[in-house]
This record gives structure tokens, sequence and C-alpha cells, in this order.
């Protein structure tokens, strides 16, 4: 019960899931592991990314976490199968609570999914809403990761991209979109802007601490009390990590440490 819950991501995006979670759960300690040095995971193969995902989880799993959230879409896309497979703790993701979320809301039964290409190539989503009578569009927006960890959240050149990739959904019924990308919560604001408030957004961050809540509930794993201790790891460059972060999330990430047990060969990271 008081052993941490580990959240894993690609990179920094999946501290909003994080931070979703510590607002929900102020009492549980957290190690967050981000995968800076191999990110970004949207571009690359399913395989790839399925492998990657894989040792970070077990390097939680090694540091005696008591369930483990798979913050990342495109992580969640490629192994949560494998994952409760593999792993005796539970297992949070983002992408099934999001589905189920944005299912039960839309009345007009159209949603889209804005996601990485990662994430559109699994068909993830619309396997979560296949039983469902809702009928799902996916858009993959790329540049919406780029302007989140170049710090830029607002501005005509963000403003005319986000137009460009949601003016499918403003010709179309679609009431209902699911931001499927850890990065996409902090754009809320200027997506719902160029959507208007007829539209409603649904943050995988959200949805998947509340997932992570009914987890830990069912598990009678959840702890109370003193405010939980945050860590965070990254197979990349700690320093950077901590001034990214702390530029997309204010102090909520105080320091960042190296994550001993994945050291990387640089060459293969972009974004370390
Ligand atoms: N964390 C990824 C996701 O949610 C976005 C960033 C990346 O491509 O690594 O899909």
């Amino acid at each position: 019960m008081n052993a941490p819950v580990g959240i894993f991501d690609s990179g920094f995006g999946g501290l909003t899931v994080a931070r979703a979670i510590v607002d929900q759960l102020p009492g549980e300690d957290i190690i967050y592991l981000g995968d800076t040095a191999r990110a970004p995971y949207g571009p690359r193969s399913i395989a790839e990314v399925r492998t990657f995902a894989l040792e970070c989880l077990d390097a939680l799993v090694d540091q005696g976490v008591k369930t483990l959230v798979i913050a990342c879409n495109s992580a969640s896309a490629a192994v949560l199968a494998d994952a409760r497979e593999r792993y005796t703790i539970p297992v949070a993701e983002v992408v099934l609570p999001a589905a189920k979320r944005a299912v039960r809301v839309s009345r007009t039964r159209k949603i889209a999914v804005l996601s990485t290409q990662a994430t559109a190539t699994s068909r993830a989503y619309d396997d979560a809403v296949s039983a469902t009578d809702t009928d799902l569009t996916t858009i993959v927006c790329p540049r919406f990761v780029e302007f989140v960890e170049a710090g830029i959240t607002g501005g005509d050149e963000l403003l005319s991209v986000a137009q460009k990739y949601l003016q499918p959904i403003k010709d179309s019924p679609i009431d209902t979109v699911i931001l499927g990308c850890t990065h996409y919560p902090l754009l809320a604001g200027a997506i719902s802007y160029v959507l208007g408030d007829e539209v409603t957004l649904v943050s995988s961050a959200d949805e998947c601490a509340t997932a992570t809540y009914a987890l830990l509930a069912d598990a009678g794993l959840l702890r109370e009390g003193a405010p939980g201790v945050r860590r965070f790891l990254t197979t990349g460059n700690p320093e950077k990590f901590t001034s990214i972060a702390s530029r997309l999330l204010g102090d909520f990430v105080n320091v960042a440490e190296a994550c001993e047990e994945l050291v990387m060969d640089k060459s293969k990271g972009s974004n370390d």
C-alpha cells in the first residue's frame, strides 16, 4: 500500500497525467519515468514503441512500484494487452478510459481522436469504440507535440495549424474530441478556441487519473494521509528534463534524476 505509483511516458507529455494523478491522489508517492532519450514515440513503428515501453515498465517494476500507469497514448496503444499479461501488479493506461468517456458524453454518436501517427496506426481507439454505435474519426496532429515541447501554447502559427488540423471536425457533426496524446491537454485552450463551445474535449490525462484511482481502490492499495513524494527519472539528460518540465508545468517537477537502469545510446535519441 505504501509503495509508489509508477508512471511511464515517452518523455515530458505524461507529466499531464502525473499532475492529474497527484490532483486526484495527493497521498500517493509517484515515480515518473520519461524515455526522453528515445522520444518522440509518435513517428516510430508499433514494434519499436512496444520494445522501448516494456523496457521502461520493467525498470519501474524494479523500483518496487505497486501499480503501473502507461501515460503515453502511443505506448498504451502498443503494449496494453502485453503489459497486463506480463506484470502481476495492476496496470492503468490512457486509451480505454478516454474512449469510454467520449462515447458516454457524445450526443451525436460522432467523435474524433487527435493523436500521434503511432496511436493512429495501432487503431487502439477504433478498437476501444468498436462495440458501440459511435463513429470515430482519427486526426494525426504531429505538430502539436512540437509546439508543446517548444513551450508554445498560443500565437498565430499554432492557431493556424490547429485550424487546418481541426477543420474536418468543424465541418462535421462530431461533438466530442479526445485529446489522445499526452501533450494535447496543454493545448486544450487553443483547441477549444478553434472548435468552439459546442464540442466537448475529453482529456486522456484526467480520465487515466480517474481510472488509476479506481484501480487502486479496487485493489485496496489507496494510500491517504501526508502528501506523497514525487520522483522523476529520465533516460535522457536530467537537467534538460527539469528545465523543459518546469517550462511546461511550473514547479510540479522540482528535480529530475537519471534512470540508472536504462543507459541509452545517445545517437538514437532526438529529444535528450
Ligand atoms: N507521449 C506521446 C503520446 O501520448 C506523445 C509524444 C511522443 O510522440 O513521444 O502519444
